[in-house]
Order: structure tokens, then sequence, then C-alpha cells
């Protein structure tokens, strides 16, 4: 076993161990943390981050298994992001946190991190900071909420939420009914219950070899994720004294499995944006290209909200991760290891599905494909993406003419002005909203509908943004157009009444203009005036840094890593 990097703090005879050494004590009998792992658990919890607060109690077991295993476990408080309640948008905020999670655990007299998350932008973050600073890692996620029903219906947070307000605006539900269903839509601790970010993050760092295998999925008041906290506490010492880094287990082939687990589950597209910057972290070269390729044979099995019928708890009962990605074993990379340091084909061992009406066999997919579709053309030269799957398959090849709003703000001023010139065939464009423009990339690009259309029945159109859109919600979208429009991309020349082409078959997003006249035109002003210009602060170290949503919208200052090295003294 190689000397443990805590030694350098606590190990020696000088002053500044004995400094190190002192301050400990209060926390153990004596000297008796020396010469041990010491165990970081980097923890998300927050009451302002409702889907993570549960997690003080996760981290108990963990520490209860780092203690028995023989190592030191360290309360290690980490910034946290609640998705619904973080303006303007937690996207804004991911990669700071991920920067300052990072540059705690290299700061501090640890040797390695347990990382508990659970909230959108949380397992990202933490993910992010352990790939940049590539100390012995593992996840808990920390589990989807139980299903809670209103008149009788299970009720998809987030999803729900869209559809029942979408009705309201439509007439055919009252605004008394629908905040009566607000007190059914949380049941329990843990986070959102639809096929969302949460979900297919937590999903994703199983299928990325970053927990242990079966946790993912596990909902956050079961017993049993109680018991996985405690076995992640043993798990991190072995880690440490085996010196099995994120570098050994995340690597080019954990992210084809990821790419894989995505497709099959019918995962939230932000896992595209989450996975590039994690890959870009670590110097994995992944691209768009490689979730359209890698994607194309996989089936999509799992029959959850948004796209489907049913929640997470459902997939848990129905054999979980394991037993989707034991219909497409054939298609994972076995060279792939987690962070038992076994195989990760092998952990699925003969996991089966036992209800196949929420996980399909794969003879019988609910589609041949369930990944997401890189698209490129003149929209959108250096690639969009759309997910098939949730979008009504009508669309997916469709010429309309485009009605374009400059802000979010524009397109809310207009949207139910009865007046508005738009029909079911027109494209709706938003630009403005990518990781620059807005700033942070919001998940603004699934665009409620005009309620004129709305009234009429229609119930999908069409659209186009250079933001993100929710995990939880579905539609025909297309997204993370790049460059965005704030960076001087085509999106910020297009102008209502241009024909739009939208070729999902042939990868293709196009506005149709005679030869060089896109070119010539120049950006929008209106969008222009309406885009964010921080002064001061992380916003504008953000702005003046962040990279394309096709490279991950990590901040160009923050991609690689920095290792684990110890630095000089503080006094
Ligand atoms: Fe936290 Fe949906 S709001 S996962």
């Amino acid at each position: 076993m190689a000397e443990l990097r805590s030694n350098q703090w606590y190990g020696g005879d000088d002053r500044n161990s004995y400094i190190h050494r002192a301050w400990m004590r209060r926390g153990t009998p004596g000297t008796s943390f020396m010469g041990k792992p010491q165990i970081a658990i980097a923890n998300t919890a927050s009451d302002l981050t409702p889907c993570n607060a549960h997690l003080n109690e996760v981290a108990d077991s963990v520490k209860q298994g780092v203690w028995a295993a023989g190592g030191v476990p360290l309360n290690l408080p980490v910034v946290s992001l609640g998705e619904t309640n973080v303006r303007p948008t937690a996207m804004l905020w991911r990669n700071m946190a991920a920067m300052a999670i990072e540059e705690m655990l290299r700061a501090n007299p640890i040797d390695g991190v347990v990382l508990l998350g659970g909230c959108d932008k949380t397992i990202p973050s933490l993910l992010m900071a352990a790939a940049s600073v590539d100390l012995p890692a593992v996840v808990v996620p920390g589990g989807p909420m139980l299903t809670g029903t209103f008149r009788g219906t299970p009720l998809g947070c987030g999803t729900d939420v869209w559809r029942l307000s979408e009705e309201v605006r439509a007439g055919t539900l009252s605004e008394a009914a629908f905040l009566e269903s607000e007190s059914s839509m949380i049941r329990s601790r843990g986070h959102c219950n639809t096929m969302g970010t949460a979900s297919t993050m937590g999903l994703l760092a199983e299928a990325l070899g970053t927990t242990i295998p079966g946790t993912a999925g596990t909902p956050a008041p079961d017993s049993r994720l109680l018991a996985r906290s405690h076995d992640t506490g043993r798990l991190i010492v072995d880690m440490v004294n085996a010196d099995r880094r994120p570098s050994q287990v995340i690597t080019a082939a954990s992210f084809h499995n990821a790419i894989v687990a995505l497709a099959a589950i019918g995962g939230s597209t932000n896992a595209v944006v989450h996975l590039l910057a994690i890959a870009g972290r670590l110097g994995v070269p992944l691209t768009l290209d490689d979730f359209d390729r890698i994607a194309a044979e996989v089936p999509f099995l799992v029959d959850l909200q948004p796209s489907g019928r049913f929640l997470m708890e459902d997939l848990f009962r129905a054999g979980g991760l394991a037993a989707v990605l034991k219909q497409v074993e054939d298609l994972l990379d076995p060279s792939a290891i987690t962070v038992t340091g076994e195989p990760f084909v092998e952990s699925l061992g003969e996991a089966q599905i036992w209800d196949k009406e929420v996980i399909r066999t794969r003879d019988a997919p609910l589609l041949p494909s369930g990944g997401i579709a890189r698209l490129r053309g003149n929209l959108a030269p250096d690639g969009a993406i759309i997910k098939p799957a949730a979008a009504s398959p009508h669309l997916l090849q469709h010429r309309g003419k485009a009605l374009v709003f400059d802000s979010i703000e524009d397109f809310h001023a207009r949207v139910d002005d009865p007046e508005l010139d738009v029909d079911e065939n027109t494209v709706l464009v938003l630009r403005g909203c990518g990781p620059r423009g807005y700033p942070g990339m919001p998940e603004v690009s699934n665009m409620p509908l005009p309620a004129k259309l709305l009234q009429k029945g229609v119930r999908d159109m069409v659209r186009i943004c250079d933001g993100r859109m929710s995990g939880t919600a579905y539609g025909t979208v297309v997204l993370h157009v790049a460059p965005e429009g704030a960076s001087g991309g085509p999106l910020a020349k297009v102008r209502t009444g241009d024909w739009i082409t939208l070729d999902v078959p042939a990868r293709r997003i196009d506005v149709d203009l005679p030869e060089g006249e896109l070119e010539a035109r120049e950006p929008a002003p209106a969008m222009l005036e309406a885009l964010a210009r921080p002064a001061r602060g992380w916003e504008k170290l953000y702005v003046d840094t962040v990279t394309g949503a096709d490279t991950g919208a990590d901040c160009s200052f923050l991609l690689g890593g920095s290792g684990d090295k110890v630095t000089r003294e503080s006094h």
C-alpha cells in the first residue's frame, strides 16, 4: 500500500504536523485518526435542495462503513444546487460547485471521497470534481422519491407539472384543481421520480462504474439505500488501499457503457452535456457524434415518464438498471470496470426483468433505438441534439416557417397573444438561452405552446433553442444548438418567416436561404440587447470562459485536472 496522502499533514514531528494533528483531536480520541485512510463524505445535503435533504442520514451510514473498514470518515458539506430554487438556473452554478468541491478535496488531508448527490446538477458537479482531483472516489446516488397520486392517478413530478399547467392553459383543468395537485406531487424524500436528469445521472453514475453496482435507482426511503451506503463506506477504504482512482474507472469504455445505458433507459438530454463535461475533466475524447453512433443500435427499453407511463419506483421493482442492461449486455464494452475493480458487465450477473411492462425485453422494445440524435446543418454547424423518443413521430421530418423569440421574456410576452401569426406547422425559435447568453443554459427550450393552438388540441410543435430542456419534459425540441446565438451562431440570424427544415433521419437542421445570405446577416439586435452582461463575480467569470454545449459547457480554465498534489504549508 502506498503512503497515505494525509500523512503529509499528520505524519511528521515538526510544528506544522503538531498543528494539523492537535486541532483534529477533538473529533477522534487522541491520535487514533492518524495513519488511517481519511475519507471525505462530500455531502450535498441542504434544506434548500429538498431532493437531497435526506443525505445526512445516508452520510451516517457511510460513516459507519468507513469506521468499520478502518478508515476515518470526515463530513465535508459542499455546494448544493436545488433545481427548483436556484436562479437563474442551477446550470450556471454547476461548474462553480465542481470547482469548489475539487479545490476542497485537494486542499485538505483527504485520501478518498464518497460523493453524495441526487438533484440534477449535484452528481455531475461531484463527478467533475472527483475526475479533476483524481482521488479514489465512489458515488452514492440519493435515490428517487416514492410515487405520489392525485385523484387516483400516479404523479410524475416535473412531467405532470408541465402537463397539468398546459391543461389549465388549454381550459381542460381548473386552476383550483391544479393547485390542489401541488400537495400530492412530492410524496417522500428523494429526487424527482420520472426519468428526468436526476434519475438519469444516478443511473449513469452506475453505468460509468462509479457506484457499487445495484445502488442507483434505489428509492430514497428504502432501507436498502442505507445498507448500500454502509457498504460504500467500507469500499472506499479498500479503494484507497488499492489506489483505485477515477482515471482508472471512468474510461472511454465506461463512457461507451453510459451512452448505451442512456439510450436503453431513454434518459434525459441533459446527460449529454454532463457526460461531455466529465469526459473533458479526464481528457477522454468524447463527442456528440459518439452519442449518435453508439446509441444507434441500442433499443429503448424503459417505459417511464416523461415519454412513457411508469416512474422510478416501478423501475426499481421491475429489476432496475441491471435488468435493463442485461438485455443489451452484448452492446456494452466488457473492458470497463467499476469502483469494486471488477468488470462492469460481470456485475449484471443473471439480472432478470420482474415486470415486462416497465422494462421491455430486447425483442419487444418500445423503439428500436432510444438514443439522442446529433443534428448538424447551417443552423447548428457545431451540432444540436434531439431526443426522438420524446418527440412526435410526424414531426421528425418537418418544414415550417420560423417564429423567432429573442429572449424568454419576449416569448412570455407574446406567446399567448391571440393575434400571434402561428399555426401547428410553425417552427418556434428561441435564442439567447445558451451557456453564455442567459447565462447558464436554462431549461427553457421546451417552450409552452401558444394558448390558441392548445385550445385547438395541438400538443406538439417543432421548437429550436440554444438552451436545454428539463429531463422531465417532452416534445419535438431541438436543443443545445451550437454555436449559441450569444456566441454569434447562425441561430442569432434567423428571422421570423424564414423556412426551416428539420430532418431527424438525415440528422439535419437547416434554414432554407440562398447561398451566403445567412452569413451576410448580422445577429438580431433585440437578442443582443437582451443578453446578460454580468460585471463581476462568478457570473462574469462564467460568461467569459464557458465553452459551448457541444463540448459540455464547462469553463475553459477547468478542463482537465490538477490531480491530488499537496501544495506548500500555510504557515
Ligand atoms: Fe431535484 Fe427534480 S427538482 S431532481
